[in-house]
């Protein structure tokens, strides 16, 4: 086994960057703009992103784009992670991680849940007798790692807690300051915590020993800088329990439901399998499980296979079998683009979009960029939307969603001489293809409005320009059709 010993900042290492952000006339957003190259046919869906880092702060938002680039909807600014549309009674909605993001790779925050018109219906958070390296109260405990709905209707929140454990075996001392790892499901309605598994509660099936992330040089020896043996960063709920994955054991772990490890696949030597075709991993993320059976199972999962400190090889997205009777893992995808090898040191998320067309879309975490790869692992989409190692997105989605906002279509008026031009957007609106301009004599929704122009939907924000009109109020109406969707406010100009 090698030892490492950790740097910090997991999450990110700044670097000078100098990203191109878009602006809007009728929204003061500032999304990064996302660089597209199509090269086949994708699955349908918009691109949902959480970025963070670089030089500003303003595109820091949950963001969804489409496929040419545009921005469709921008959130507030705030850090996001694992944006993405989940179903919960049967609707769609989306979900989001938003708090504090330490260094070092963990966080504290809530999961929002919004409906399809962006309303907030239900706040996740978790509250208890927590600890955190300076002792801080949140006002909730939710880590960023995982925010899953279950079938059932629950969420699966990652926790991470400071607490007090005898490291004498990896060379610690006997009360070191170390991370626990821990998940939680959580009612979503009440915030009620209906279960509860911590990794220090199963030491004898996943032992100290077994970490490949080095106890560096004085960590551990203070409250500040706990020692994070395990990492947990993602859970799927299985038929029996739930597997996880703990990223600084380069494993994931089958839990019975009453936590019992029941068995563990290890990236380095297999674990309770015996490795076939190169199920190989290392310091890997998302970890997700298909085709259950009692005989057998498809994990997948983002192979990281690099860390701050650590080049193994070149991330994967792989796909493994593993086979219950026989004792074995097989290698069944590994997918890389031989255009662009990418080696991302932390984050990332391999999501399967269709069982059928086996496409893949993955994000790259540190490495800001997502690809989508066809049944045959051919890349057919890849997209960038800031400077390697300054900007990441801890996932990257591609999910359908059709949403008609709350709030009404924004529109902003600038006149020269003999024009006026109309800047009209509708922040998330998915629904609408065209507008129509319209002049009124007073601002009353009874005013009798002169239509004065029109335009096809382009992108985030459409404009068209005429000549000034008589009447002194504009009012923008976006239509699916005939069919009108939203009305803007009266605006001057
Ligand atoms: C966190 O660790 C502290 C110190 O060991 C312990 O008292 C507390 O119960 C732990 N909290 C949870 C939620 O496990
Ligand atoms: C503990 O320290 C000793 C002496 O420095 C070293 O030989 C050994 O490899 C270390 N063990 C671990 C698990 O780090
Ligand atoms: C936990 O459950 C599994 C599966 O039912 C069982 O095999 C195991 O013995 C149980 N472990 C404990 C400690 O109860
Ligand atoms: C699950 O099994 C079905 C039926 O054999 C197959 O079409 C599908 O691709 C499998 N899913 C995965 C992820 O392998
Ligand atoms: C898109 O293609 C151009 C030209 O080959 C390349 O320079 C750029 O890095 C590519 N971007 C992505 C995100 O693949
Ligand atoms: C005003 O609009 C007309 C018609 O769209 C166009 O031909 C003309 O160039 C515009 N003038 C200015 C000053 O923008
Ligand atoms: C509507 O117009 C009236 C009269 O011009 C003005 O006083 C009022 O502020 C306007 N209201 C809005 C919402 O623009």
């Amino acid at each position: 086994m090698k030892w490492y010993t950790a740097g910090s900042a997991l999450l990110l290492s700044l670097q000078a960057a100098a990203w191109d952000y878009s602006t809007y006339s009728s929204m003061g957003f500032q999304p990064p703009k996302l660089e597209v190259n199509k090269t086949g046919t994708t699955d349908p869906g918009y691109i949902f992103l959480g970025p963070r880092g670089g030089v500003q702060t303003a595109g820091s938002a949950a963001l969804i784009y489409d496929d040419a680039g545009n921005l469709v909807y921008e959130g507030p600014e705030e850090v996001t992670a694992n944006f993405k549309v989940q179903k919960l009674d049967g609707e769609d909605v989306i979900t989001f991680w938003a708090g504090d993001m330490m260094d070092v790779g963990y966080g504290y925050g809530s999961v929002h849940i919004l409906d399809n018109t962006y309303k907030e219906i239900y706040t996740v958070t978790l509250t208890g007798a927590f600890v955190t390296p300076d002792n801080s109260q949140k006002d909730s405990y939710c880590d960023l790692h995982e925010s899953e709905i279950t079938p059932s209707g629950t969420i699966i929140c990652t926790a991470y807690n400071v607490t007090q454990h005898d490291l004498t075996s990896i060379n610690g001392t006997s009360s070191s300051y170390m991370l626990d790892s821990q998940f939680h499901e959580i009612d979503i309605k009440t915030n009620q915590v209906l279960y509860s598994w911590s990794a220090l509660d199963h030491e004898d099936q996943i032992p100290l020993t077994t970490s490949h992330q080095g106890l560096g040089k004085d960590v551990g020896t203070q409250q500040s800088d706990p020692y994070d043996a395990y990492h947990i960063n993602a859970i799927a709920p299985t038929n029996h329990g739930y597997m996880i994955s703990l990223r600084h054991m380069w494993s994931g772990y089958y839990l019975a439901q009453n936590g019992s490890v029941m068995w563990t696949v290890d990236g380095e030597d297999g674990g309770d399998f015996k490795q076939i075709n190169n199920p190989r991993f290392s310091w890997q993320h998302d970890i997700r499980v298909y085709n259950e059976t009692d005989s057998g199972l498809i994990v997948n999962l983002f192979n990281n296979a690099n860390t701050p400190t650590d080049q193994e090889s070149e991330t994967t997205g792989l796909s493994m079998a593993i086979d219950l009777t026989k004792k074995t893992v097989t290698g069944l995808r590994s997918l890389t683009d031989p255009n662009d090898p990418i080696h991302s040191v932390s984050q990332g998320s391999y999501q399967l979009l269709d069982e059928v067309d086996s496409h893949v879309f993955m994000g790259y975490g540190s490495i800001s960029k997502v690809k989508e790869f066809d049944g045959d692992g051919n890349v057919v989409f890849s997209a960038q939307f800031g400077d390697d190692n300054a900007v990441a997105s801890y996932r990257g989605f591609r999910c359908q969603w059709a949403a008609t906002p709350f709030w009404n279509p924004s529109v902003v008026v600038s006149k020269t001489d003999s024009n006026i031009t109309v800047y009209m957007s509708w922040n998330g609106a998915t629904e609408y293809d065209n507008w129509v301009v319209y002049s009124a004599s007073d601002n009353t929704t009874s005013s009798t409005n002169t239509k004065i122009g029109s335009a096809d939907r382009a992108g985030f924000e459409t404009s068209v320009t005429v000549s000034i009109p008589t009447e002194e109020y504009i009012q923008v109406v976006a239509q699916q059709g005939d069919n009108v969707l939203g009305t803007s406010e009266f605006v001057t100009f």
